[in-house]
């Protein structure tokens, strides 16, 4: 015999002809599949046996009813527990004691979702509803709070029956991590449930795309940081960083990783072309790249790529360089021009242009780069300290320094000289250290016969005197 006693009556079948017919009124439970239900046995006295039975069927007799050997009855409560509900446990359940029956009516909802709730960053995941009850099925409205309690417009897909619903959520980003809520309701019968979910979305705490500015011959650091700890995601993934210097350009693979369900990472150098560090000391959890004295031809994207299940996300950086550079080189010679080159290398996007600044200028000298340019130029003929700024947003992002000199007196002479011979000029190399205090006459030159001296100047080093 089992404790409940289901032989009190002494009527195994629990034939309606035994029980006398009482107004009985059938309550309604909610169940929900996976987890356990307890049905009360309402009004029951103490130390009565019960007997409780589903569709007619005693639960507490071997080979009866399917649930059996998931349910346990409360050996003072009389409370009937089921655990890890299925669909198929909805239907009529009695628990019968003396002359008493007690009905309840246990209706099931079963809610699943897609990938078992495990997403990478982008993906959209599916929610079915399903519900089984012995009477008929009602219609049900539907809501979602997501894991800061927002209510959350799930598209519904159309032909469904009543039996099951299947939702489509929105796009989800790492920080959609958490308990999210599945509101059920209906108006008869009365129905007001809440079933919650877990949803992980690994990924990464970038935005999909940044863009990184930095000066040329600076250390650049790029991060990405993995969300898996935050998360608590249990499972393996891999990933890998690649580089490459335009949209069209082939992609280089820089380093690979890979996380274990333990949360251990461990990257692999994969290219020795490209000069790069992994920092010793970074934070956890990041993927990150060191640049040491960028280059111009460093810029390009660099994308960070996860893979789970064979299934992929990525996060972009895209890395654009500054450099400043004249034309032609060097100092200034008196009464001469020369020309500023600020640069990128790519295109900056519309809310953000480059500028060129004379910082010693009264007012300031100012030349601005035209939309989508990729360089601005500014011609110069005084000496001092010019400036150009990466602005966005109003904002200054990086700056470089370009400090004109102005040519030493000297150095006109010399140029003079030039024109006169290269044999005199040689020659007279000396003696022009000695007279450059001399008031001699002023002459204008042209950039290129400066240029040529110069350059012999430096090669011989024959001058050492200063202005
Ligand atoms: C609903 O419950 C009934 C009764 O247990 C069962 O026969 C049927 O298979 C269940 N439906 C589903 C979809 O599980
Ligand atoms: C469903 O529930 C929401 C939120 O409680 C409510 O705004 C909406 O009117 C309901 N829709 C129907 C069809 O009952
Ligand atoms: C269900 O969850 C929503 C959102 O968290 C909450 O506002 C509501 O009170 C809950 N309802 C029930 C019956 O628990
Ligand atoms: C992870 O990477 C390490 C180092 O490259 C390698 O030894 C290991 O086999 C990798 N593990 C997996 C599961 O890929
Ligand atoms: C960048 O340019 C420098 C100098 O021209 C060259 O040595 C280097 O290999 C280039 N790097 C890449 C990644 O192309």
């Amino acid at each position: 015999f089992d404790f409940c006693g289901s032989l009190v009556l002494g009527s195994p079948g629990g034939s309606a002809g035994l029980i006398p017919i009482m107004a009985q009124q059938e309550e309604l439970q909610i169940g929900v599949a996976g987890q356990a239900v307890i049905l009360n046995c309402r009004g029951i006295p103490q130390n009565t046996a019960v007997t409780w039975k589903y569709s007619k069927a005693l639960i507490f007799s071997k080979g009866k009813a399917t649930m059996t050997d998931r349910s346990e009855i409360n050996l003072t409560s009389k409370h009937l527990k089921v655990l890890d509900l299925r669909l198929s446990d909805a239907g009529i359940y009695t628990c019968e004691y003396g002359t008493h029956t007690v009905s309840i009516s246990l209706h099931v909802f079963k809610l699943t979702i897609s990938l078992d709730g495990h997403f990478l960053q982008n993906e959209v995941p599916k929610l079915t509803l399903m519900q089984n009850s012995t009477h008929p099925l009602p219609n049900l409205n539907i809501t979602l709070f997501n894991n800061n309690n927002k209510m959350v417009r799930p598209k519904l897909l159309q032909n469904e029956t009543p039996q099951k619903y299947t939702l489509m959520l929105k796009q989800l980003e790492a920080t959609d991590s958490g308990t999210w809520m599945c509101h059920i309701r209906s108006d008869s019968p009365l129905i007001n449930q809440n079933i919650s979910f877990d949803v992980k979305v690994l990924g990464f705490q970038n935005p999909d795309l940044e863009r990184k500015y930095a000066t040329a011959d600076s250390t650049v650091i790029l991060s990405w940081y993995l969300n898996f700890q935050q998360i608590k995601w249990k499972e393996g993934f891999t990933g890998q960083m690649n580089w490459k210097q335009q949209e069209s350009a082939t992609a280089h693979e820089l380093l690979d990783f890979n996380v274990t369900a333990r949360g251990e990472q461990h990257e692999t150098k994969k290219i020795n072309r490209f000069r790069f560090e992994i920092p010793e000391s970074k934070p956890e959890s990041t993927i990150q790249v060191e640049l040491s004295k960028v280059h111009f031809n460093h810029s390009g994207q660099y994308q960070c790529q996860l893979a789970y299940n064979g299934r992929h996300t990525q996060s972009k950086i895209e890395l654009v360089v500054m450099k400043v550079s004249a034309d032609p080189v060097g100092p200034l010679s008196r009464g001469a021009e020369m020309t500023l080159i600020c640069q990128v290398s790519s295109p900056l996007p519309s809310n953000a242009h480059l500028l060129w600044k004379h910082m010693n200028g009264t007012p300031i000298d100012i030349k601005k780069s035209k939309q989508h340019e990729v360089k601005v130029e500014v011609k110069v003929s005084t000496a001092g300290l010019w400036s150009c700024h990466l602005i966005e947003d109003n904002d200054s992002r990086i700056s470089l320094n370009y400090i004109v000199e102005e040519a030493p007196v000297w150095l006109s002479y010399v140029v003079i000289g030039a024109s006169v011979g290269g044999s005199i000029l040689v020659f007279g190399l000396a003696s022009l250290c000695i007279i450059s205090g001399i008031g001699w006459q002023r002459r204008r030159q042209r950039a290129k016969r400066m240029a040529r001296a110069r350059q012999y100047l430096l090669e011989n080093k024959t001058c050492q005197c200063q202005q």
